[in-house]
């Protein structure tokens, strides 16, 4: 066992790893499209963070490694950690992220952040989680904490993607919730999923905010316009997608929330892709 272990960390390993870094083991890779994959890795035990949060990843590819922001797609609770991402055929990381495989050594730094958390949003009834496509990784993790459902009675999780293949990380995820003999008993009646697509042709079609403005989001599901009072928003995305839900949210006088004064929305800026 011991021999099989040095063996793995001498093939993986050919840089130092760098100071105050964790060195992971990949578990799991899932490919879903030419651009967007999962994968699961080894969580060290002292890596503590919030659902939604993201964290700094990297390969030990260089003696000072290229690191990237990625929100954690797993809950909190989870023994293990799982991210979701694009590929970029020429992008500094994800060129090689893309190839990992079970057993390779991910690096993770040792601190997360971020602003999709539930503390950062005052108390509300209904959740709305607004993506678009790898936006969706916090909500993969908020989704299947339970806190999630303690704060708020109902969920209403939306992911826009150009194509329906896009879509395919998102709709297991939801359905698994839903199936999960842990969870899903909580979230039952409880999560509405709301997917578009842009380009190819779906039962659903439209960017958000068009669908958000046109009222037609709301009519779909049977409930009742954006209410401050009522309603809290969490947007992760595209920036151009962010800002546009972010001026819907603060036209229908929504207050952007933060750890430090929590409100009614709140935006990952963090979120690359
Ligand atoms: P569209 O196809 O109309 O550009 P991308 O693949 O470029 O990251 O975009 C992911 C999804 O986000 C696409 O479906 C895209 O729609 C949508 N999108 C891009 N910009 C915005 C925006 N400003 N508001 C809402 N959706 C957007």
């Amino acid at each position: 066992m011991q021999n099989a272990a040095l063996a793995l960390d001498a093939k993986s390993t050919d840089f130092p790893i760098p100071a105050n870094v964790y060195a992971e083991r990949v578990t799991s890779v899932t490919h879903y499209t030419d651009s967007l994959f999962s994968f699961r890795m080894t969580r060290p035990a002292t890596f503590r963070f919030r659902s939604g949060e993201f964290a700094m990843i990297g390969l030990p590819n260089a003696a000072k490694p290229v690191f990237r922001a990625y929100s954690v797609a797993s809950p909190a609770w989870d023994e293990e950690l799982e991210f979701y991402s694009i590929k970029v055929p020429d992008g500094p990381l994800t060129q090689h992220l893309q190839k990992i495989q079970p057993g390779d050594t991910v690096l993770l730094r040792q601190k997360s952040t971020g602003t999709l958390v539930l503390d950062a949003l005052t108390p509300g009834k209904r959740l709305y989680m607004i993506a678009t496509g790898t936006g969706f990784a916090p909500f993969a993790s908020l989704l299947r904490d339970p806190e999630t459902y303690e704060k708020f009675d109902e969920v209403i999780v939306t992911n826009t993607c150009r194509d329906v293949a896009d879509l395919r990380y998102c709709n297991e995820l939801v359905s698994g919730v839903r199936e999960d003999p842990l969870i899903g008993e909580l979230v039952e009646g409880r999560v509405r999923y709301y997917a578009t697509t842009t380009r190819e042709t779906s039962p659903r079609m439209g960017r958000i905010t068009k669908l958000i403005t046109e009222g037609t989001l709301f009519t779909d599901l049977g409930v009742p316009p954006l209410d401050r009072a009522t309603d809290r928003i969490m947007i992760c995305g595209s920036m151009a997608m962010l800002n546009d839900v972010k001026d819907i949210a603060e036209a229908a006088g929504f207050v952007e929330g933060s750890n430090a004064a929590p409100a009614d929305f709140v935006v990952e800026r963090a979120f690359v892709g």
